[in-house]
């Protein structure tokens, strides 16, 4: 068979299947199964991917919570912008807010203690990206991003933004302390 000498049999669906083909087939076929219930079992086996809830929120909305937080609980401001720090009690809700090109406030967390993480971006899209944990979150404006988080380990972690949202990208980095 080739191109200058066409099949004789043209209804190629009605010819006969080879067994290896078929046996490929199956093979390939349970493989696609294999992956598909993998993604599934990751998530919940594979202690990298958090479980985020989403809801639809404004920017003033969010920033007013966020506001009353920082009014409440900072204990002091890092840095030449004076970015507040904020240590909010053990369990409590709390804000971060992801704009062009900062994070804000700064948060300061205790070890072992679980907490109601909530971001959103107040313009456009950005990535919050904890380092060197590895947790990787899409912010986008009008929703807000409820993560429940537990830290495991003291230290100072950096919070990037890993998703290009312009030419201030590459500053906007922060951080988050675990106590
Ligand atoms: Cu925000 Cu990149």
């Amino acid at each position: 068979m080739s191109a200058i000498q066409p099949p004789a049999q043209r209804v190629w669906w009605k010819q006969p299947v080879h067994k290896e083909e078929i046996l490929w087939i199956v093979i390939a076929f349970a493989w696609c199964l294999v992956m598909f219930f993998m993604m599934p079992y990751w998530h919940v086996y594979g202690k990298q991917n958090l479980s985020s809830e989403t809801y639809r929120v404004t920017p003033a909305l969010f920033q007013k919570a966020a506001e009353e937080m920082v009014a409440k609980y900072t204990v002091r401001t890092e840095t030449d912008e004076k970015i507040p720090v904020v240590h909010p009690p053990a369990g409590a809700d709390i804000y971060l807010i992801a704009r062009l090109w900062a994070w804000w406030p700064i948060l300061e967390l205790e070890q072992g203690k679980t907490y109601r993480l909530h971001v959103t971006a107040m313009d456009y899209q950005h990535g919050f990206s904890l380092q060197p944990e590895n947790i990787n979150v899409q912010v986008l404006p009008g929703y807000e991003h409820v993560i429940t988080v537990t830290p495991n380990r003291a230290g100072t972690y950096s919070i990037l933004c890993n998703e290009f949202c312009g030419i201030g990208h590459h500053k906007m980095v922060s951080k988050l302390y675990v106590k």
